[in-house]
């Protein structure tokens, strides 16, 4: 196996993280990683805020579902779909004039593309960051609030959350239990959707539902991995609030 495999297979997400900085050398190669991500029509859609003030930090593990590791990260990430930047560009080099074509607001084609490249640069950090020993956690939460985390960071309506990244040098070099997934054959279809019966979807889930029972975490005895994430995940008052909030920033995308 090689070592990018090797290391692909065996990443997990790190929470708890040395307290040293990111050194310099490292930081660049993050950032130069994610600079070289795949991105639509090469027009970098994104943008990344890196959060060094412990003020911003403190309110962000606030805003995102009260999770108090944001706050101690070394390093925190906040990538932007970013289409703000092209617009003001669009202005700067009257291209509307020039070109006779009328302009138009962003819409959600653009919204979803900014979002791709967005997220597909922020695994490119994960990536790079676990093999120089930096571990490396997503926070969908930040999604969540949206008013309060704009006026935190100042973003204009067309530059909006996509993803966020806490990271820092792993505190050993241990290599920790991988949280079981779904069965691999449970992810890929050929050439068309193909729905599944209860039955199908129950084995395909065993392994993470066997290990929720064994550790006390399933709402009901004989619950499936459907009620596991029914009743924690789906239903819960943070994916309540994640749909309130991006609403509201779609919405501000679409100059609604
Ligand atoms: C989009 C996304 C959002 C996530 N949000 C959080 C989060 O807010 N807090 C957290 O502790 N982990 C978060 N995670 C990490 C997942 O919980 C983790 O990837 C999952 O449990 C599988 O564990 P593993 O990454 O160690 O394999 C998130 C991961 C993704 C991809």
């Amino acid at each position: 196996m090689n070592k990018v495999i090797k290391q692909l297979l065996n990443r997990r997400s790190v929470r708890a993280f040395d307290t040293k900085d990111i050194n310099k050398e490292d930081l660049s190669l993050i950032k130069q990683s994610i600079l070289r991500a795949p991105t639509a029509g090469n027009m970098c859609f994104y943008s990344v805020i890196i959060v060094n003030d412990q003020y911003k930090k403190d309110e962000l593990s606030l805003l995102c579902d009260n999770q108090p590791m944001i706050a101690k990260a070394p390093l925190v990430m906040v990538f932007l779909a970013d289409m703000q930047k092209h617009m003001d560009y669009f202005k700067y080099s009257n291209c509307e004039e020039k070109s006779k074509i009328p302009n138009r607001l962003p819409g959600l084609g653009d919204f979803h593309l900014a979002m791709q490249d967005a997220i597909v640069a922020a695994q490119s950090a994960v990536v790079a960051a676990d093999s120089l020993n930096i571990g490396s956690c997503y926070i969908g939460d930040i999604v969540e609030n949206f008013e309060r985390v704009q006026s935190l960071l100042a973003l204009p309506n067309h530059a909006v959350p996509a993803a966020m990244l806490i990271m820092g040098y792993k505190k050993d070099n241990k290599e920790k239990k991988l949280l079981d997934r779904c069965d691999i054959d449970a992810l890929f279809m050929e050439d068309s959707y193909k729905s599944k019966s209860k039955e199908e979807l129950d084995v395909e889930w065993s392994k993470p539902l066997e290990h929720l029972k064994k550790t006390n975490r399933v709402p009901y005895e004989d619950a499936t991995m459907a009620d596991c994430f029914y009743t924690k995940k789906y239903t819960s008052t943070f994916m309540e609030e994640m749909n309130r909030s991006t609403s509201v920033f779609i919405n501000k995308w679409l100059d609604k």
